[in-house]
């Protein structure tokens, strides 16, 4: 059942105060600081940041960027933060949860990247949201291509055509639609874009991409999501490079969406998994009565793109979970391994997280749990951070088979409706990893 809706009003005009009010001086975003000033000059250093951390790699990309005015996009919203380094969340459902963003710029760039689209090619956009990142699609096809963006959210697609509009872009062709099943009347395309995340590939997108066409999708896997950039050829999706990213997952009737279970009144933890996953929140309250068992491996935290989640998400029990920050300071809870929390796994009435502490100027992963099988879920967890730790310069490779056909060297196979995705490490690659970690902090939530 699609859920009901809140629309955010749409912000004034962009020339509004609250768009010129930008405040002087510097302003800090997420570890870089861009110089207030006109937005054309914040946009170049926006991209001269994203440039500097192999974000943005070809003259296309960089050139499409400094061109689209994202600002005029989220209308109303301060330019220090549209052009600053995190989402803009632009649709919440009732319940507070991010239906529709202005995604953050590292990742829309890293995934254009991976696109590769070029001058005269047909591309479809899954999830227009604001109409930004088809803007920039439309920049990089030029007057010969053309762009089509879909989204399910009527809403999105009527804020999203008038910045289109705004900025120059009124030709790009918008349909409200769900995605899922792509967009048969402009088929086939050389290129399709998803920019929600997918629990599975629909049969549409085999169908519509041209013979030679790539496919990026961020790929949601136990709770946990890369953006790949896909070849098709004998039924077989072939993944080049993974990218962690979050993203609001796409919504539609038969879609795996993912649910919160609350622990605690006030809350003090949040554990979120795919629907999927029975998680009994009556039954995983009881955890919290019980002491906490701690164990720390010796094993460093990742730095930048990293397969850490990975490593976890091979356990079946896997799902996120999230310790409130009120709670952590005042001792109820030991950190976890991000602020926002972190892998962890949860069963029956017991849940399990990776924790953090410092050592002088490094850190440690430990494994934080609470119930009755706390002693085994440590184990399992810590025997897994160690097994990461032993492989933690290979490189992920994601492919997509059909159904019940994944070849049997995978690392481990998980199984979907309609293919049956099969996670490899292969041995380092000695091409480093373009990452955002600097900019914002990797595998944080979906938004
Ligand atoms: C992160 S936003 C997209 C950001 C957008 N590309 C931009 O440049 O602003 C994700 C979008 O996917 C849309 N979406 C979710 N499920 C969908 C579906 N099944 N089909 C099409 N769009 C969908 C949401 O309504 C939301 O607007």
């Amino acid at each position: 059942m699609a859920r009901p809706y809140e629309k955010i009003p749409e912000p004034a005009d962009p020339a509004s105060p609250v768009s010129r009010g930008v405040p002087k001086g510097n302003v800090c975003v997420v570890g870089i600081s861009i110089e207030s000033g006109s937005a054309e000059a914040m946009r170049g250093t926006l991209v001269d940041a994203l440039r500097r951390h192999g974000l943005v790699q070809g003259e296309a990309v960089d050139g499409a960027l400094r061109a689209v005015p994202r600002h005029l996009f989220v209308p109303g919203v301060p330019l220090a933060r549209a052009y600053g380094h995190e989402a803009v969340v632009t649709y919440r459902d009732e319940s507070g949860a991010a239906l529709s963003s202005l995604s953050e710029p590292g990742l829309v760039a890293a995934m254009l990247e991976q696109l590769d689209v070029r001058p005269g090619h047909r591309v479809l956009e899954v999830g227009t949201g604001t109409g930004y990142n088809a803007a920039l699609l439309s920049r990089l096809t030029g007057p010969q291509g053309h762009v089509t963006s879909v989204d399910i959210l009527p809403g999105a697609v009527a804020v999203a055509r008038r910045g289109l509009a705004r900025a120059g872009y009124a030709h790009v062709e918008t349909v409200v639609a769900d995605g899922r099943l792509g967009h048969p009347d402009g088929a086939p395309y050389d290129r399709i874009i998803v920019t929600g995340g997918a629990w599975d590939l629909p049969a549409a997108w085999a169908e519509q991409l041209a013979p030679g066409g790539v496919l990026v999708v961020p790929l949601r896997l136990r709770g946990v999501t890369r953006s790949v950039a896909f070849t098709r050829r004998d039924g077989v999706w072939t993944g080049h490079g993974a990218l962690s990213c979050g993203f609001v997952p796409l919504r539609g009737d038969d879609e795996v969406a993912e649910h919160q279970v609350v622990l605690g009144d006030p809350p003090v933890l949040r554990i979120r998994a795919d629907e999927d996953r029975a998680l009994d929140e009556a039954v995983l309250q009881r955890a919290l009565d019980r002491s906490e068992t701690l164990v720390w491996t010796g094993v460093r935290p990742p730095g930048g793109e990293n397969h850490l989640d990975f490593g976890l998400a091979a356990l079946p029990e896997c799902c996120r979970v999230m310790p409130d920050l009120d709670a952590v300071r005042s001792g109820a809870f030991t950190a976890a391994l991000y602020p926002w929390g972190s892998m962890g796994a949860a069963t029956g009435d017991t849940f399990a997280y990776l924790a953090r502490r410092g050592i002088g100027d490094t850190a440690e992963i430990g494994v934080s749990a609470r119930g009755p099988a706390s002693a085994d879920l440590v184990a399992r967890l810590a025997d897994l951070v160690r097994a990461w730790d032993r492989t933690r310069h290979h490189v992920l490779r994601i492919d997509a088979h059909p159904r019940g056909a994944a070849p049997s060297d995978a690392t481990w196979t998980v199984p979907k409706r309609r293919t049956t995705v099969a996670v490899h490490l292969d041995p380092p690659d000695p091409t480093p990893l373009p990452s955002r970690s600097a900019l914002v902090p990797p595998a944080r939530a979906p938004r």
